[in-house]
C-alpha cells in the first residue's frame, strides 16, 4: 500500500556533466525527503557532450549506494515522470536572479499541467552560485582548471573527452 507520509522528490536536469553545485543540492534534498530521484533527461533538444549512459555513470559514482538517492533517466513530460515515480515534488536549484525567470516559467507551467506537483527551490552553497555545466565544459575545453568545481570522476572524464576531441 502507498504510504502518504513517504516523500519522494524528483531532481530533473541534463547533468552534462554533473557539477558540485548539483551534488550540493542533491545532498540538501536527501536530508529533506525520504528519497530523491535524480532524473536525467534523455533526448533533449540540446546536443550533449556526454552520452546519457556516461552521465548516469558519473552521477551514480557521486553517491553512496546506501544513500536515499537514486539515478534514473526520463523522456517526455517531467510531470508524467513524477507521477510514474509516485512523487509529488520537483526540486530545482536556484543560483542567482538570472535563473529565476526560466525557473518560474517552468514551475508554473508544470503546476498548470498537474496542480498536485509542487516545485521546491533550493539554494546551493555560495561557491557554487556562479557554477554551471556550460562554463565547466568551456573552461575544460580551453585548458583551464576545473578542480573543486566538479566531482573527481567528472574531472577525469572531462579531461579524457577533451583529449579525444582534440585528436
Ligand atoms: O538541466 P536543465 O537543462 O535546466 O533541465 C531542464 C529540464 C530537464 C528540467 C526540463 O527541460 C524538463 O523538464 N524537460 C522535460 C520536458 C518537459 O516536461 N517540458 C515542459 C517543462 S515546463
Amino acid at each position: 500500500m502507498k504510504d502518504d507520509n513517504y516523500r519522494v522528490a524528483v531532481y530533473p536536469g541534463s547533468f552534462d556533466p554533473v557539477t558540485n553545485g548539483h551534488v550540493d543540492i542533491i545532498c540538501r534534498g536527501a536530508k529533506l525527503f525520504d528519497r530523491i530521484v535524480i532524473a536525467l533527461l534523455v533526448n533533449s533538444e540540446k546536443t550533449p557532450m556526454f552520452s546519457s549512459s556516461e552521465r548516469v555513470e558519473m552521477l551514480s559514482e557521486c553517491f553512496d549506494a546506501k544513500m536515499n538517492v537514486e539515478v534514473d533517466t526520463f523522456d517526455g513530460l517531467l510531470v508524467d515522470y513524477v507521477i510514474r515515480r509516485e512523487a509529488n515534488v520537483i526540486v530545482r536549484g536556484l543560483r542567482a536572479i538570472s535563473d529565476f525567470e526560466y525557473e518560474m516559467q517552468m514551475a508554473l507551467m508544470n503546476r498548470r499541467l498537474n496542480h498536485e506537483i509542487e516545485t521546491v527551490f533550493m539554494m546551493p552553497a555560495e561557491p557554487y552560485t556562479y557554477l554551471s555545466s556550460k562554463l565547466v565544459k568551456e573552461i575544460a575545453l580551453l585548458g583551464g582548471s576545473i578542480s573543486g568545481l566538479v566531482p573527481e570522476i567528472v574531472e577525469k572524464q572531462l579531461s579524457q573527452k577533451v583529449k579525444l576531441l582534440k585528436t
